[in-house]
């Protein structure tokens, strides 16, 4: 039987890799390039962004909802970097974003 706290170690190794994955697709994407710290072009940084969407946490339909306004953008706001992310990623990104962003 495998000790409790390698058990233990495993699910936590597996519980972080989403969020891994998504971290990584924010690199990618280059979110930092406006949202890191400091924060560019009038843009949030990551931080705070987390913080403000932490108010969406426990309600399912939210990723999907943030998504879509995101890459729908403004009529004065339109950013490239937010519009060119398939469905997929931004609700990706949205669900990390509302977790924490870490
Ligand atoms: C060229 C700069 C730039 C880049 C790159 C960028 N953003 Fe933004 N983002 C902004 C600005 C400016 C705002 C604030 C204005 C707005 O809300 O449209 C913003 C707002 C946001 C918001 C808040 C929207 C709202 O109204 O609640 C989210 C979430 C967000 N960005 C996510 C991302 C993610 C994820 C990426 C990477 C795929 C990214 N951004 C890349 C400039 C950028």
């Amino acid at each position: 039987m495998m000790p409790r706290r390698l058990t233990f170690l495993l699910l936590l190794s597996l519980a972080a890799l989403p969020a891994q994955a998504s971290s990584q697709l924010a690199l990618d994407k280059g979110c930092y390039n406006c949202h890191g710290e400091p924060p560019r072009r009038n843009a949030p940084g990551m931080a705070q962004l987390a913080t403000d969407y932490a108010r969406y946490r426990g309600q399912a339909d939210a990723p999907r909802r943030l998504a879509d306004k995101l890459r729908e953008g403004g009529l004065f706001a339109h950013i490239a970097a937010h519009e060119r992310l398939s469905p997929e990623e931004c609700e990706a990104l949205m669900r990390w974003i509302i977790e924490g962003a870490k």
